[in-house]
């Protein structure tokens, strides 16, 4: 984090706290000492909404990891709009919160409100998805995982599944969310390794915005328009790829055996599914990023400089691993 930022932030911070210990002290609810100790921090986390496994997993991280932090969370759903995302930011700002958290919908079109933020002092931290501002000075660290190694990891698997394969390997592919960092990276990723073999040819792509019901209906559009012609699904998070086996079941098909079906996150519906034979494999993408943030925003308040990446450490699950994996799983 640049020093201009963490020197701002406390000042800021101990502004806050003068005043706040003032007041008790004037009221006498407290013994001089003891003013500094009892504030607690606030922390304002705008989410991208509830539209899959793995966002409900991230949203119980991040409020069970504030109660035991001890950080008082106000916190706003966004339904998967990024006007909803500006709105509970800038009300966040006019209630003075001490740290700002948020998990941006899409990848551009922050930088006006993140320099409100700025000028009101108040921190920034990016959890789970990226934004593309060029003035990394607005906010102080970003935290989760590398979509675009997620989408490397998924074209690895393919390409050393397929080795064999003389003939062409007709792919479809489930978009997330347009516009959002996980969509535009994990297809960067994936196509960055097929590339190598012109074997590989993704011959539809299309949005299911990271939901179970937009990836059925995409995926029956996709079978509609290819027939028995789609050897490969590669859908960007599990729940397209849960909706889409819908889809190719209902379509007389045999998902994982007629079509080979690679997704990402690695929630527990993915592993059922794996179990049952009805995916292939799963590109891990942790939500648990609760306790991480809570240890960062600490950290911020203290004025301490953290690291501006924090990455996430992550896995792959083919479904041959599902059985044994499944009851280790937190997600
Ligand atoms: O940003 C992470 C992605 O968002 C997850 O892969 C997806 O399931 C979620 O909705």
């Amino acid at each position: 984090m640049p020093q201009d930022r963490t020197a701002l932030n406390s000042i800021a911070l101990n502004r806050r706290d003068l005043v706040a210990a003032a007041a008790a002290l004037a009221l006498g609810s407290v013994l001089p000492g003891q003013a500094f100790a009892q504030k607690k921090i606030v922390l304002g986390f705008s989410q991208v909404g509830a539209e899959s496994e793995w966002r409900t997993a991230n949203t119980e991280s991040i409020k069970a990891a504030a109660k035991d932090a001890g950080i008082e969370l106000k916190f706003s759903d966004a339904q998967q709009k990024q006007e909803n995302q500006i709105k509970a930011i800038r009300a966040f700002i006019a209630q003075k919160v001490d740290v700002i958290a948020f998990s941006p919908v899409v990848e551009s079109g922050w930088d006006n409100v993140l320099r409100e933020a700025k000028a009101a002092k108040i921190p920034v931290v990016l959890t789970d998805r990226a934004v593309n501002s060029k003035d990394t000075s607005l906010y102080v660290t970003f935290m989760g995982s590398d979509f675009v190694e997620e989408g490397r990891k998924a074209g690895r698997w393919l390409v050393d599944k397929m080795k064999d394969q003389k003939g062409e390997v007709r792919i479809v592919e489930l978009q997330g969310t347009v516009g959002s960092a996980p969509a535009i990276d994990r297809k960067k990723g994936f196509e960055e390794i097929i590339k190598a073999d012109p074997k590989f040819k993704i011959v539809r792509s299309q949005t299911g915005d990271f939901t179970r019901a937009k990836g059925k209906e995409v995926m029956e559009a996709f079978l509609k328009a290819e027939g028995k012609g789609i050897n490969v699904l590669y859908a960007h998070n599990d729940d397209m790829a849960i909706g889409a086996i819908q889809a190719i079941e209902e379509a007389g098909l045999k998902p994982a055996k007629d079509i080979t079906i690679i997704s990402i996150d690695a929630v527990k519906g993915a592993f059922e599914a794996m179990i049952a034979g009805k995916l292939n494999v799963s590109v891990e993408c942790s939500p648990l990023l609760g306790p991480q943030l809570m240890t960062a925003v600490k950290d911020i308040v203290a004025g301490k400089t953290i690291p501006k990446r924090i990455e996430t450490v992550e896995s792959i699950f083919p479904m041959e691993t599902a059985a044994a994996e499944f009851p280790k799983r937190k997600y």
